[in-house]
């Protein structure tokens, strides 16, 4: 496996329809399990200082807890708010661990 997949956590960590924040160096990443696949996105809102993963996570759409902003896990765009996209990540579960690549993008950011 190539360095710039990292290994996050062990998936049964995050359950269907949760979300978890955690600090990887000075980055905030948030996870998310819709549907048993899971997302990565930036956890920290484009809008202003609220953590995504404790905002409310309903389907494929996170609502951030401080202003109601809305974005796609699946592909970062805000859906509600009128806010900036927030960034994705491509994510890999391999032997139930979960690892992240810092540096590719899920999907195309508008
Ligand atoms: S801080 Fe997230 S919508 Fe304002």
């Amino acid at each position: 496996m190539s360095e710039t997949w990292q290994h996050i956590c062990p998936a049964v960590k995050l359950g269907e329809g949760e979300s978890l924040g955690f600090k990887f160096g000075e980055q905030r990443l948030a996870l998310y399990r819709v549907d048993d696949q899971i997302f990565a996105t930036d956890d920290v809102c484009p809008h202003a200082f609220a953590l995504l993963s404790t905002g409310f996570l309903d389907g494929h759409v996170i609502e951030c807890p401080l202003h109601a902003g809305m974005f796609d896990v699946r592909t970062g765009k805000c859906t509600s708010g009128g806010y900036r996209d927030v960034r994705t990540f491509a994510v890999e579960v391999r032997e139930g661990e979960i690892y992240i690549n810092l540096e590719t993008r899920a999907a195309e950011q508008g």
